[in-house]
């Protein structure tokens, strides 16, 4: 029986952790493509020798040669720079969006019928330069933000409360940029609404620490933006896929009118299947959280204003 084929597209820190999770989750396959082949090639080999010890069966092979990924089931795609201390995710447009766009055309080359998961910054305009640049329709291009927005607010939540992070259910809406919109009226912690456990300006100070999450780590790791949970998140959604699991996971969809937004990659929750985007549950959101959606839904249009203009 053929195995599922995940290629990852970016061999630095999130590519190569994407790898690793991926083979090590036996999800399939894995391959991993960086403009510097030998990289890649070395990082592959280094991890398939990971293999006996750890107990996977999975082939990983590296390069710079997009024939490697043919017939791919899920493209992870991290190609690109990351930030650096004083960036915003925004300040990569422009060199970010000429790197997709060339690795786009090549995975849609090799693997026509691959689900696309965008992880480049800035996510969301990326995910445009994606699905323009392959001519995938919007349930094969997806872009991963909401699994790691959604994993720090679970993560502080947890921590703030001393309860397990399996027991808490929490997830962010909008674009992945400092205008995000972390949903605490959604929360759960066992059943239990957070407004329920956790004062109100708590909860303001955890929702705070969630937009600025991306910044945190960038301050302390100084020469590179974070890597273990964007890959444990990018490897969540390729699995919902591979394993056609049907979870509700947020991530950075084109709308076409959901939320009253249009023609627009932005995060809500959606629903992740063998075919990519298999549904997309439209919530009640109050006046507030509705008016910090579309300041966020702007901000993302904004960017691709700003891409068309340069024709990029
Ligand atoms: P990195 O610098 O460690 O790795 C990027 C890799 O892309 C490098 O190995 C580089 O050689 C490769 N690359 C550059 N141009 C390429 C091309 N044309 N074709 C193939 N490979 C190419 O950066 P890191 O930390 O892995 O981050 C990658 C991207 O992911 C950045 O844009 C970062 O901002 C973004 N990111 C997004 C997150 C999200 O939530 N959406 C979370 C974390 C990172
Ligand atoms: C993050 O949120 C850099 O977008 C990346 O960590």
């Amino acid at each position: 029986m053929r195995r599922p084929k995940i290629s990852v597209i970016g061999a630095g820190f999130v590519g190569s952790t994407c790898a690793h999770w991926a083979a090590s989750k036996e999800l399939g396959d894995v391959v991993l493509i960086d403009i510097n082949g030998d990289a890649a090639k070395g990082k592959a080999l280094d991890l398939f020798e990971a293999s006996p010890v750890e107990g996977f069966d999975s082939t990983i092979q590296g390069g710079s040669d997009y024939s490697l990924t043919k017939d791919s089931d899920v493209v992870i795609v991290t190609a690109g720079l990351p930030r650096k201390p004083g960036m915003s995710r925004d300040d990569l447009l422009s060199t970010n969006a000429k790197i997709v766009k060339e690795c786009a055309g090549q995975v849609a080359r090799y693997s026509p019928n691959a689900v696309m998961i965008i992880v480049s910054n800035p996510l969301d305009a990326m995910c445009h330069v994606a699905m323009k640049a392959s001519g995938f329709p919007r349930e094969r291009v997806l872009g991963m933000a909401g699994v790691l927005d959604g994993a720090r607010f679970r993560a502080f939540i947890a921590e703030e409360l001393n309860v397990s992070v399996e027991d808490v259910q929490a997830f962010v809406f909008g674009g992945h940029g400092d205008t995000m919109v972390p949903m605490p009226r959604y929360v759960s912690v066992g059943g239990i609404p957070l407004e329920q456990l956790l004062p109100k300006d708590k909860i303001d100070a955890i929702v705070d620490r969630t937009r600025k999450g991306g910044a945190e780590i960038v301050g302390l790791l100084k020469t590179g933006s974070a890597y273990y949970a964007p890959a444990a998140s990018a490897v969540q959604m390729a699995e919902a896929i591979v394993r056609d699991k049907k979870r509700y996971l947020p991530c950075a969809v084109y709308l076409n009118g959901e939320y009253g937004t249009q023609n627009l990659f932005c995060g809500v929750i959606a629903k992740l299947g063998a075919k990519g985007l298999e549904g997309i549950p439209v919530l009640e959101l109050n006046e507030t959280e509705k008016g910090m959606f579309e300041k966020s839904a702007f901000a993302v249009r904004e960017l691709v204003e700003a891409m068309d203009k340069l024709g990029l």
